[in-house]
């Protein structure tokens, strides 16, 4: 019993304790102990072993509970190992951050931990765990959708040869990942989880979304980005709840990506990946702007699962300019999700639905199956002045959950009757996003 407590106490001794050890090349960071009411901040530690190590080094995170008080701009990496065996978590200042996030030019959106350079190893193991105080981010947001300042959790700039890999993320602020000005960069084992506690919905804590980067390889996730704005009701009502309120209603406008690429992705991989409470495989948003075209091509996605889901596989663009080309969804598993498929050429405005030139060409569905939400297994509108071309689905198979048969809705597709895409009848224009019951 003695012993027991003399350990921490010896250990927690400030002069005994040295948090950053430089030894040649490798840098070792190990967390403040945390004394008195307020957490002490890592942050300068581990940024100086960034300078010290991050060329041609390694700087290994010990086990233990790093407070990260500060942005963190490490864009000058070259040839390093980053090895992360414990925890990060970044602070409850929510001002400091709205204040101080690192603008990532897309958007609007900001970043806390801005990483780019070249020939960099990011790896935890399965043990790192990046904690984003999410919670605080959630409630005070309170169900809006992008605000500025909110930051990204991680984004890749500028970066190239990354690989990322074995780290958890739990109650990210904002989006988990993002990819950037990026190129050959792998991601792969990585868990991400942001649920909500509370009445208020997480919003946009998307897994990833890329943007103007290339050759990127994306495997083996598993992404809860809880997106539910009501909650399961408690346990005594939910039998009888579940007569009247079946599924949690989502009343998000703005539903939150799994995994998502913006503008300028080319040579997308994205395999083995299991997306909850999310909108699950992404195409866009796309062409929001007239003046600055988005081309998305060659992307694949290969053995996802979506669970719970508001879509699955699906493309979504504004009316401006760009190119969607040669996007193949394979192997999905679908369970539950409002409206799987899902095109539309006018996003979130229901502008220029039917005079969008933003071509949208060579999209294959294969090996979908599962359940979704209503009746509608897929609703494609694209746009009459640029009819999509060369859509195809092979061995799609999609039930309404409560069962009757499944309506695919389809507009301006060109040889729609040789695609393979079971079209039912018409799909209007600008068609929700999310449907609220059977059609
Ligand atoms: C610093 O790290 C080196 C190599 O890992 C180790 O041998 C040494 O004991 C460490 N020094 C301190 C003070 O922790
Ligand atoms: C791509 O990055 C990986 C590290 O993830 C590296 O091993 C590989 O050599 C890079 N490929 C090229 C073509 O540079
Ligand atoms: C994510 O976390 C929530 C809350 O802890 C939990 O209910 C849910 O099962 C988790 N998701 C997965 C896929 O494990
Ligand atoms: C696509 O990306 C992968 C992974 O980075 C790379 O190995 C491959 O060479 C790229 N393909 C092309 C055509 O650039
Ligand atoms: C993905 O996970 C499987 C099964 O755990 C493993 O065999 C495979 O090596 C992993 N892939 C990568 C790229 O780590
Ligand atoms: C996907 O998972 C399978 C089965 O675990 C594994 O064999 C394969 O290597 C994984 N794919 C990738 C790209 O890691
Ligand atoms: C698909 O991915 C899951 C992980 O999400 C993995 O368990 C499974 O083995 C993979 N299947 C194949 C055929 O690669
Ligand atoms: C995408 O690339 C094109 C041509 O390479 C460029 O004109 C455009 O500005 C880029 N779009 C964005 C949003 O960066
Ligand atoms: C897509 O892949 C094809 C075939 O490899 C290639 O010719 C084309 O340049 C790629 N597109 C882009 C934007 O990289
Ligand atoms: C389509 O994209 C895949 C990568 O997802 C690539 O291997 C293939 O060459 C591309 N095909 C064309 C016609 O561009
Ligand atoms: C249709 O798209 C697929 C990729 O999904 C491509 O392989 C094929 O060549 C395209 N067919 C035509 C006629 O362009
Ligand atoms: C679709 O499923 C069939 C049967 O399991 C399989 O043989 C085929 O390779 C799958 N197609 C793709 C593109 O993965």
């Amino acid at each position: 019993m003695l012993a027991s407590l003399l350990i921490p106490l010896l250990f927690s001794a400030p002069a005994a304790y040295a948090a950053l050890n430089v030894t040649g090349s490798t840098c070792t960071v190990t967390p403040l102990p945390s004394t008195g009411t307020t957490d002490p901040d890592d942050t300068p530690q581990i940024l100086q072993a960034f300078t010290q190590c991050g060329k041609n080094g390694k700087i290994i995170l010990a086990e233990g509970l790093f407070h990260i008080g500060q942005i963190m701009r490490t864009t000058e990496f070259s040839n390093v190992d980053i090895e992360i065996h414990g925890t990060l978590k970044w602070s409850s200042d929510i001002q400091y951050w709205l204040r101080s996030s690192i603008s990532v030019t897309y958007a609007g959106r900001s970043t806390a931990w801005l990483l780019g350079g070249t020939d960099i190893r990011l790896r935890g193991f399965g043990k790192a765990l990046f904690d984003g105080n999410g919670q605080l981010w959630y409630d005070q947001n309170r169900n809006q959708g992008n605000q500025n300042g909110r930051p990204i959790s991680l984004t890749l700039w500028n970066a190239r040869n990354v690989l990322v890999d074995g780290i958890t993320w739990r109650q990210s602020q904002f989006w988990h990942t993002f990819v950037a000005h990026s190129e050959n960069v792998t991601m792969t084992n990585l868990d991400m989880n942001s649920t909500s506690n509370s009445q208020w919905s997480t919003v946009n804590t998307d897994g990833v979304d890329t943007w103007n980067s290339k050759d990127v390889v994306i495997a083996n996730w598993t992404v809860t980005c809880g997106d539910v704005s009501r909650k399961t009701p408690p346990t005594i009502f939910s039998f009888w709840s579940s007569f009247l309120f079946p599924y949690p209603l989502n009343t998000n406008p703005h539903p939150q990506d799994c995994i998502s690429m913006k503008g300028n992705s080319t040579n997308i991989s994205v395999s083995n990946v299991s997306c909850h409470e999310s909108g699950c495989a992404c195409i866009g948003s796309l062409g929001s702007q007239a003046s600055q075209p988005d081309y998305v091509e060659n992307v694949s996605f290969n053995n996802i699962s979506c669970t719970h889901s508001s879509n699955a596989a699906w493309i979504k663009t504004y009316s401006g300019t760009g190119r969607v080309r040669n996007i193949t969804f394979a192997n999905f598993q679908l369970d539950n999700v409002n409206q799987p498929v899902y095109i539309t050429p006018c996003i979130y405005t229901g502008q220029g639905c039917d005079t969008s030139r933003l071509p949208i060409e060579d999209v294959r569905w294969v090996n979908i199956t599962g359940t979704s939400r209503y009746n509608v297994a897929g609703g494609i509108h694209c746009s009459a002045s640029n009819p999509c071309k060369n859509l195809t689905m092979e061995n799609v198979n999609i039930k309404p959950m409560s069962g009757g048969t499944t309506k695919w809705l389809c507009s301006n597709i060109q040889n729609q009757a040789s695609s393979g895409i079971p079209c039912t009848e018409s799909c209007p224009a600008n068609w929700p996003q999310q449907l609220s019951g059977n059609r």
